[in-house]
């Protein structure tokens, strides 16, 4: 069913990037399953959903990864810290589960889809490791993307982070040792009434400036 366009819109002006979380209030795991499933359901080139969304919610983590997040405070005090990660770089054999997953979903063979199978094979052999991983990279944005506006749709605060240290988070989570890159954060939870981020005016340029019609 079709959600009206003003109250997605009157949600996106809600939404803002939190700066400070309210930490004593979690997002209820009912409400939390259903925006995994939201990231979950972000589009990717050829389907292959080359990414691992790694949910920290451990305080004892979470304090681990704050002084390598800039010691930004959404780390410690929002309700749900993801990390999106990539495959680090994505493999043949991802690209087997993909294609082997695909099948027994649609109820079809595995040899028909071989054709999604020998595009997706030879994009890969076309990028060097680098490349594969920054290819990955860019699908865990949309998943972001997705994850953002859902959680907004749904009343839930977040902020979408780059200040922290990639490396250092692989090294903290065990990421490399699983195929995987760090890429981007998501805090989300429920903002503070402290925030003064929450009713500072939207800085957007007018659709004239930044749309071209044609
Ligand atoms: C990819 C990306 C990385 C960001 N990194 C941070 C960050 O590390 N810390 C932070 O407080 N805000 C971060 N932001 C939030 C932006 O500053 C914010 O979205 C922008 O100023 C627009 O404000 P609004 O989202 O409140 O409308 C990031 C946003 C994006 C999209």
């Amino acid at each position: 069913m079709p959600v009206p366009p003003d109250t997605v819109l009157a949600q996106l002006k809600w939404r803002y990037a939190t700066k400070r979380f309210d930490p004593t209030r979690k997002i209820a795991p009912d409400l939390w399953a259903k925006l995994e499933l939201a990231a979950i359901h972000a589009p990717s080139s050829f389907g292959l959903q080359p990414w691992t969304f790694v949910v920290v919610t451990d305080p004892v983590m979470r304090k681990k990864l704050h002084p390598v997040s800039y010691n930004q405070a959404q780390i410690l005090d929002a309700s749900h810290l993801v990390v999106f990660a990539a495959k680090n770089p994505p493999t043949p054999a991802d690209v087997e589960a993909h294609v082997a997953h695909t099948a027994a979903v649609r109820g079809e063979t595995v040899a028909s889809l071989d054709g999604l199978k020998s595009g997706l094979l030879g994009a890969l052999a076309r990028m060097d490791a680098a490349q594969a991983h920054r290819w990955a990279a860019r699908q865990t944005y949309i998943a972001l993307g997705v994850f953002l506006s859902a959680a907004a749709m749904m009343g839930v605060d977040a902020c979408p982070m780059e200040g922290f240290q990639p490396d250092k988070y692989d090294e903290i989570l065990g990421l490399k040792e699983k195929g995987l890159g760090s890429v981007v954060l998501a805090t989300a939870g429920y903002r503070s009434p402290e925030d003064k981020y929450a009713s500072a005016a939207k800085s957007r340029f007018e659709p004239k400036d930044v749309v071209i019609r044609i």
